[in-house]
């Protein structure tokens, strides 16, 4: 097999109170990603389409992230001794963008997760889910300054995750309802990861760290119960969510209205702009969708609404030759 089409998730990262360590992936919006294996050694991006990221290798997410896989192979190979010589391998890339660069739902984490889920099926599955989120963790850092799992473990893995530690790298699936379904608006204003990282404080009070950590271990068991009061009541976040929600117009207003309708809660999705909402069942998060779009078309500012169940496969992908 010499090339192939995969189709990378959206996520949402954070779930509220989960900074850095929960993640989820939908299954609407999704990128397509053109892969192909050749014997020309290097990594090339031919195209990018939907928007305009930059081609310059050092600075593209998925060239990073693949540049990673690539060197960790042929380390492989030379430590196996498979080759006399080193194996000529090259990738070519085609990005399809549907979710927007900058929106805060993991589109960087879509072009990383995606490149290295693809190469790695073209080489024949040498890397675990675990290496494969560690080498497109690499293409995060490019985009953040960071190298954060909680968009790229949930693209490659599916459903929602859980990153215990990051040192070692531990991540695992928690259970994800087949009712829960996920309310999404993208305010069409730029905020970078980066900054809204930065404004973040450094040390946070013990009283709120108990609220925090109180609220996470609530949540997975909400989640495990399929208990939609204790998810609804677990989604708080007493530490993050109060700094960057200023950044974000009307941001208390699509909170409250939001769940007035039916919405068991949500927040900002990972860094902004992009809040979303968690609902149970698809008619309630229809009527969620469409209250975010009441708040926000009476402000002077473009907009774009999704609604989409939790994405249970994460990453897929089909043969091209
Ligand atoms: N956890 C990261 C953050 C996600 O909130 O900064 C960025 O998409």
């Amino acid at each position: 097999m010499k090339a192939i089409k995969i189709f990378s998730p959206a996520t949402v990262a954070n779930v509220v109170c989960g900074f850095d360590i929960i993640g989820l992936a939908l299954d609407f919006p999704k990128d397509e990603i053109h892969l192909y294996k050749s014997n020309h050694p290097g990594i090339r991006i031919n195209k990018i389409c939907g928007s305009s990221l930059p081609k310059d290798p050092n600075k593209n997410v998925a060239f990073v992230a693949l540049q990673f896989l690539l060197e960790k192979y042929q380390q492989k190979q030379k430590f196996h001794q498979k080759n006399d010589q080193d194996e000529k391998i090259g990738f070519e890339v085609e990005l399809i963008k549907n979710i927007n660069p900058g929106s805060g739902i993991g589109s960087s984490a879509a072009s990383a997760a995606g490149v290295v889920f693809g190469a790695n099926i073209l080489l024949g599955n040498p890397f675990n889910n675990i290496q494969l989120i560690r080498f497109a963790m690499e293409g995060e850092r490019i985009a953040s300054g960071t190298a954060h799992a909680d968009n790229v473990a949930p693209a490659i893995m599916g459903g929602l995750t859980l990153v215990r530690s990051y040192q070692p790298l531990d991540i695992t699936r928690l259970h994800a309802p087949n009712e829960l379904w996920v309310s999404i608006i993208h305010p069409q204003i730029e905020i970078k990861t980066s900054d809204a990282r930065n404004i973040l404080k450094r040390k946070i009070l013990m009283t709120d760290a108990i609220r925090q950590w109180g609220n996470i271990g609530a949540l997975v068991a909400g989640l495990y119960q399929e208990n939609y009061a204790l998810i609804s009541r677990s989604l708080e976040d007493v530490i993050v969510e109060p700094i960057r929600s200023i950044l974000i117009p009307s941001f208390y207003e699509l909170k409250i209205r939001c769940k007035e309708i039916g919405a068991l809660g949500g927040g900002i999705s990972g860094s902004g702009p992009s809040v979303f909402m968690l609902s149970k069942g698809n008619q309630t998060a229809k009527k969620v969708t469409e209250v975010m779009n009441q708040v926000y078309s009476s402000l002077k500012i473009g907009y774009k609404t999704y609604t989409s169940p939790i994405n249970q496969e994460g990453l897929k992908w089909i043969k091209i030759f």
